[in-house]
């Protein structure tokens, strides 16, 4: 089979292994594979190059996409859909697996529906597509935030500080509650979890007098905070072609951290992780986990399961429907952030 493969949306580490797994599943069956660059814009402009053995070969430990990407939505785009579905059949793709998070699968479903022979392979760090307990890159990105609590607890605890951590998380506070309890957050705010500044302050001031000198706080860049006025119209100037703005815009750390400073006089430093979440090598379970879902993905083509993907689920790889991962997103276990709590104080 001619089998086609695309990443698209938001890059993490990871993405490569299952490219990796893809290609040489692929290859072991004499498949050709045929690498979409830049995602869903590489359809449309039927930009790709074919992949071999030697392609990809060292790129299991290397981070980002060796294909690139991009958050072109062919759906926004006039007769994107149809530009899309020529692209496939110019390219003369007899499957297309696509590589991404609640977008890139979006488009996936989309073109499933108007008969496209489509596999998905689930990826983004936010870790929110239903049904998957690990996306690619979550795992990566967690350790980064984990290591960098760990650098700013020496700094904060010398200078009884408060340092406020912003993570990525757009809609679910994966990253803040997995990462900042690794960590050893001593207060985590999630998109659904709603807390006003005043709470966060008056569990610092317990904390602080029951002798903690200092304080890592984690908040999720898309977290709201009642007390806490953030920079939404600056961040909706930067709009991308799915419609989300860009959070990192709002400045919701450094906010948080000036109001916590104001109301309980203490020092106060803040720091965004960014795209640092992104980037570097993948874990080893990112690496593991990519390589399943890739070789899955591509035993999926074979068995023409189409409109469907492999995730991870309860410890092992399980095949679902792609429409079902992005039917909605899929927030933080309360359990979860229940034990996180406890260490509020
Ligand atoms: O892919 C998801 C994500 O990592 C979000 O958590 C974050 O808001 C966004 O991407 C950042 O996107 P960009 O790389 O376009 O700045």
């Amino acid at each position: 089979m001619r089998i086609g493969v695309l990443t698209g949306g938001g890059d993490c580490p990871g993405l490569n292994a299952a490219i990796r797994g893809v290609t040489t599943r692929a290859l072991q069956s004499n498949d050709e594979v045929i690498g979409i660059l830049n995602g869903w814009a590489g359809v449309l402009e039927r930009s790709y190059r074919q992949l071999t053995l030697a392609d990809v070969a060292e790129i299991l430990p290397v981070g980002g996409t060796i294909l690139g990407s991009s958050r072109t939505n062919p759906a926004k785009i006039n007769r994107g859909m149809e530009q899309a579905m020529e692209g496939i059949a110019a390219m003369q793709l007899e499957a297309l697996i696509a590589i991404g998070g609640d977008d890139t699968l979006g488009v996936a479903e989309k073109l499933y529906q108007a008969g496209i022979p489509i596999v998905g392979i689930p990826k983004t760090m936010d870790n929110d597509l239903n049904g998957c307990d690990y996306c690619i890159g979550f795992d990566t990105a967690v350790s980064v935030v984990t290591e960098a609590m760990d650098r700013l607890r020496t700094t904060a605890a010398s200078h009884h500080r408060v340092i406020v951590v912003e993570v990525m998380g757009r809609d679910a506070g994966w990253v803040a509650t997995v990462g900042g309890l690794a960590g050893g957050a001593d207060y985590i705010l999630i998109p659904e979890v709603p807390v006003s500044v005043n709470e966060v302050c008056a569990a610092l001031q317990r904390q602080r007098a029951a002798g903690k000198g200092y304080h890592l706080v984690v908040v999720a860049e898309g977290a709201q905070i009642p007390g806490v006025a953030t920079a939404e119209e600056e961040a909706m100037r930067y709009r991308d072609a799915f419609g989300h703005i860009q959070l990192g815009k709002r400045g919701i750390g450094e906010r948080l951290a000036a109001t916590i400073a104001q109301q309980t006089g203490f020092e106060t430093r803040s720091i965004v992780l960014g795209h640092l979440q992104r980037g570097g090598s993948p874990s080893n379970f990112d690496r593991r986990l990519g390589s399943a879902l890739g070789v899955a993905a591509v035993d999926l083509v074979h068995r023409r399961e189409f409109g469907k993907m492999p995730a991870f689920r309860n410890n092992r790889i399980i095949t679902m429907p792609i429409a079902e991962a992005v039917a909605r997103t899929q927030t933080v276990d309360f359990e979860l952030y229940r034990l996180a709590q406890v260490f509020f104080g």
